[in-house]
């Protein structure tokens, strides 16, 4: 008779800061930490498990009480240098404000935690290379959200350019956005503060960041942006029903020059309607063929199945251009992408390797922000140097 053995499970303390955000909340407690709590924790390569146990962090007690209890949470508290200086809390998690976030990450990583954090990671490319800089110096792991690589449909994108699908890649299409209301007849469906560049806010700031390590991932190195913002709604309403005066762009017309000499162009717009299967495509276009991807579905025209229109503006076109798409099967299962990450980057910290979505990529995420607001400023194309840590 064999005898079963229960594999060892350590647990992994994680300081949850600004857990009552919508990101903090939702995306990083519920959908990720809670759930990996839940199924009992992640299995590593060796067979060994790894489970967290969240310390919930915020300014009121009142409201990390009421999580806490909701989701039967042992520990909270409103002190996080004490929770910093407390050694049963090995990793920082930060999904504050933009604006306060890098305060934070300076305290965590003189604490020598583990840094896990949303992006952007700072407001000024300066700071994010100096906080890159710092946790290199300390010897600390980093990681930064990338949540967008791990949506099922750039998943399939991906898998379609691993496979040569596209041939030669010229050029990326993206298109983001949808109608963020205006907040006095209808609530705003985004806090305020995105749209206060006072306080953090704008769709620059918000979007390059993901643009970046997508663009970077899938297609190449960002070295050039030309940028068009605007501040399409001067006047909206906040969280209380009161006036206040939009400072930061709410829609960015911008074009990427990438390594290897694809071109990407992508609108980000909280002022647009959207006539698209999806919140955000990306249409790509290769010489032996073409995808459009979104967060879920992608479709495919090779080039011996695409159409040869004629321009004739006095004959009605009789293509039915849709019909030459083919859907890309769905044969994976897919899980949340913020806890993908999050089971990722826990088992790159249990085992030591190294993490590619570190605080130095965090901060090429915000040196295309601030090129890509600084190109908007100025009118001109902004060429994006290589960013390092000494
Ligand atoms: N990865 C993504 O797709 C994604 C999507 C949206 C937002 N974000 C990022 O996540 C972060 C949070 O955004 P959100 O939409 O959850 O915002 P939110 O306003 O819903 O939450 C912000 C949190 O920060 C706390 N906070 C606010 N001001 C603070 C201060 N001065 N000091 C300390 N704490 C403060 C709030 O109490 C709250 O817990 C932002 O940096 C944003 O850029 C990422």
């Amino acid at each position: 008779m064999s005898e079963s053995t229960t594999p060892t499970v350590r647990e992994v303390g994680i300081i949850m800061n600004g857990v009552s955000g919508r990101m903090g909340y939702r995306q990083h407690l519920l959908r990720s930490i809670l759930a990996i709590r839940e199924q009992g924790g992640i299995e590593l390569p060796d067979g060994s498990r790894l489970t967290v146990k969240p310390l919930l962090v915020g300014r009121s007690e009142a409201k990390l009480a009421e999580i806490a209890e909701r989701h039967g949470i042992a520990d909270y508290t409103t002190d996080l240098d004490a929770a910093l200086a407390d050694p049963r809390w090995e990793i920082y998690g930060d999904f504050l404000v933009t604006k306060a976030r890098a305060a934070a990450l300076r305290k965590a990583i003189a604490a020598g935690k583990t840094i896990y954090t949303e992006k952007p990671t700072a407001e000024t490319v300066d700071e994010a290379l100096e906080l890159a800089r710092l946790a290199a110096e300390a010897g600390v792991k980093t990681g930064v959200v990338h949540d967008k690589l791990y949506l099922p449909g750039l998943l399939k994108l991906r898998r379609l350019i691993d496979s040569g699908f596209f041939g030669r890649i010229l050029s990326v299409r993206g298109e983001f956005g949808y109608w963020v209301f205006e907040g006095d007849w209808r609530p705003a469906q985004r806090p305020s503060w995105n749209y206060r560049a006072e306080d953090g806010g704008g769709i620059i700031v918000d979007m390059f960041p993901h643009w970046n390590y997508i663009l970077e991932n899938l297609f190449g190195g960002v070295r050039s942006v030309y940028a068009q913002a605007s501040i399409h709604i001067p006047d909206r309403w906040d969280e209380n029903g009161e006036h206040y005066d939009a400072t930061a762009e709410d829609a960015a017309y911008g074009v990427f020059e990438l390594d290897g000499g694809v071109i990407a162009q992508i609108n980000s717009s909280w002022t647009t309607r959207v006539n698209r299967d999806e919140l955000v495509e990306f249409h790509v276009d290769g010489t032996h063929g073409s995808a459009v991807v979104g967060l879920f579905g992608a479709k495919i025209q090779h080039r011996n199945g695409t159409p040869k229109p004629v321009w004739n503006p006095d004959i009605p076109d009789e293509h039915d251009y849709d019909a030459f798409w083919s859907q890309v099967p769905v044969d994976d299962v897919f899980q949340n992408g913020f806890r993908q990450q999050w089971e990722e980057f826990l088992t790159s910290y249990a085992t030591g390797t190294d993490y590619p979505y570190d605080l130095l990529a965090g901060a090429r995420g915000v040196q295309l922000a601030q090129a890509g607001l600084q190109s908007a400023r100025e009118g001109r194309k902004v060429e994006l140097p290589t960013l390092s840590l000494h």
